[in-house]
């Protein structure tokens, strides 16, 4: 009988076959191929973590071998595991770790030392885009926390860090050209304490501050890099700029000053559709593109009230002069002007559903989280997307019964939920399916103070989402995760990663 196969994410074909591979003490991987790529280098450690320890063995029992094979998917390799050698073959480094991290899941304990059943894998992921989103506005995290969760999701194949760096509550980057972003835009005077919609609204009377200078954002990038991941910075705009019109006023439509929030929810306050507006914006974003290589960059995008525009006069002169229906065709032109700017440098525009509104930028990446619609409506219209929709995908919701849980901001997406959940909505061809790059979940951080509470939210759901984004869907098995679920928390208590045990395991 195979030992049962543990593996997260699901590969698309697994054949089980007689024996094991033993692995005695001091047993060696070797890396052929690659040119030094630190994938690589991560790989070997990876591949150390679950080896016996001992001697140096002069033979090598494992072999990861990189080479182009003609292979269209970087992230695609196959495994086969014999008695006599396990082996990972992939055209680049990217599918050399993810193979290596397969046959990792596999390696299970023995007398005298570890062994691994024998098998025969050939896996590629079924999307691109495979990401979790993490806010730093409302809850600043440390960047060892980041990094120990960019460690956690790429041992389940995820590859895409959005970190959403700026908010109403707060500005977490250090812009050179700008210092009061962090003097003024990281700091807020207190901070609400309960839930802000609900029973009675008080402040705790705790200032609070937090940042990343160029150097920590390039070692998370660095850190990710090193795991398969890539890092999108998001800066939003033309709302959620709350932070840094408290740090810089003569952005806003109207005189200052302003203050960092206090409280969650939407401010009406924006950008001012200015020239010194967008000459802001672009010195940022030139900051932020030289500290992340991302392709896409997060523009944001949601929630931006139009009052304040409705009430400007260089707004309003502005919608006359470029012959725009209203504010929120002004909006699409802001979006517009900022995707130029993107292009020329050679970067794509990622934003929230929000962009749709008044007409889509030409070569903009729409993600749809008001449901499914903005991803369908993006699609069909030839334009990428990533679902990222809140009722099944917002991690900031409950994951069990309310009494018993922190409080969390509301909703119930059950870690079953996440797992239900299919990124290509039905109404879409199979054209039009083309253009769902993958799925995302989101980490809000209104109700998360601490590293500890966003692993809560975070873990076990961000697997099952791991599962839905990589393995094909005819593989979708809700019994089968389930049976694998514990060696992949096992994993997680390795990592020091504080999850949410499900009731049944
Ligand atoms: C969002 O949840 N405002 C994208």
């Amino acid at each position: 009988m195979p030992a049962p196969l543990a593996i997260i994410p699901w590969p698309r074909s697994v054949d089980a076959r007689d024996g094991e591979l033993l692995l005695p003490r001091g047993a060696r991987a070797e890396i052929r191929g690659g040119g030094g790529d630190p994938l690589l280098a991560r790989t070997a450690e990876r591949l150390a973590e679950v080896l016996p320890s001992g001697p140096r063995a002069h033979e090598a029992s494992i072999v990861i071998e990189v080479a182009p094979d003609g292979r269209a998917d970087p992230e695609s390799y196959t495994v086969e595991v014999t008695r006599d050698l396990g082996r990972v073959r992939a055209a680049s480094p990217r599918g050399a770790f993810y193979g290596a991290e397969t046959l990792a899941q596999l390696v299970e304990p023995a007398p005298d030392g570890s062994r691994v059943p024998a098998v025969r894998i050939e896996d590629a992921p079924r999307f691109r885009w495979r990401g979790l989103h993490l806010d730093v506005g409302r809850h600043w995290m440390p960047v060892a926390s980041i990094e120990r969760w960019i460690d956690a999701i790429a041992r389940f194949k995820l590859n895409t860090f959005h970190w959403h760096l700026t908010e109403d509550q707060g500005w977490r980057l250090e812009i050179r050209r700008y210092p009061r972003l962090v003097e003024i835009g990281s700091k807020r005077k207190e901070t609400i304490v309960g839930h802000a919609r609900r029973g009675p609204k008080g402040y705790d009377g705790v200032p609070y501050a937090g940042h990343y200078t160029p150097d920590e954002a390039r070692h998370v990038v660095a850190y990710a890099r090193e795991r398969g991941v890539t890092v999108v910075p998001e800066i939003e705009m033309p709302g959620h700029s709350l932070a840094a019109l408290a740090a810089y006023p003569e952005l806003a439509c109207r005189p200052g000053p302003f203050e960092v929030r206090t409280t969650w929810g939407i401010s009406e306050e924006v950008y001012c559709p200015k020239e010194q507006t967008f000459e802001f914006l672009e010195n940022v974003l030139r900051e932020v593109m030289a500290i992340f290589p991302s392709r896409y960059i997060h523009i944001g995008g949601d929630e931006a009230p139009k009052t304040r525009w409705r009430e400007c006069r260089i707004a309003q002169d502005l919608i006359a002069r470029e012959g725009l229906r209203d504010e929120d065709e002004l909006q699409s032109w802001f979006i517009r002007r900022i995707e130029r700017f993107l292009a020329a440098n050679g970067r794509r525009l990622v934003g929230w559903d929000e962009i749709l509104e008044g007409g889509l930028a030409p070569n903009a990446t729409v993600m749809s989280w008001r449901g499914t619609a903005g991803g369908i409506v993006a699609a069909r219209a030839g334009h990428d997307v990533v679902m990222c929709p809140q009722e099944d995908l917002y991690f900031d919701h409950y994951q069990g019964p309310v009494e018993s849980e922190p409080l969390a901001i509301g909703g119930m997406t059950t870690l079953d939920d996440v797992y239900r959940y299919e990124p290509v909505p039905a109404e879409l061809t199979d054209a039009e399916a083309a253009h769902v790059l993958g799925a995302q979940g989101q980490l809000w951080t209104e109700y998360m103070r601490t590293p500890e509470h966003v692993e809560y939210m975070a873990f076990p759901r961000a697997i099952a989402l791991a599962e839905i984004v990589w393995s094909p869907r005819e593989a979708r098995d809700p019994a089968g995760f389930r049976a694998r679920l514990p060696r992949a928390l096992a994993e997680l208590d390795r990592l020091g990663i504080r999850y949410r045990r499900p009731e049944d395991l």
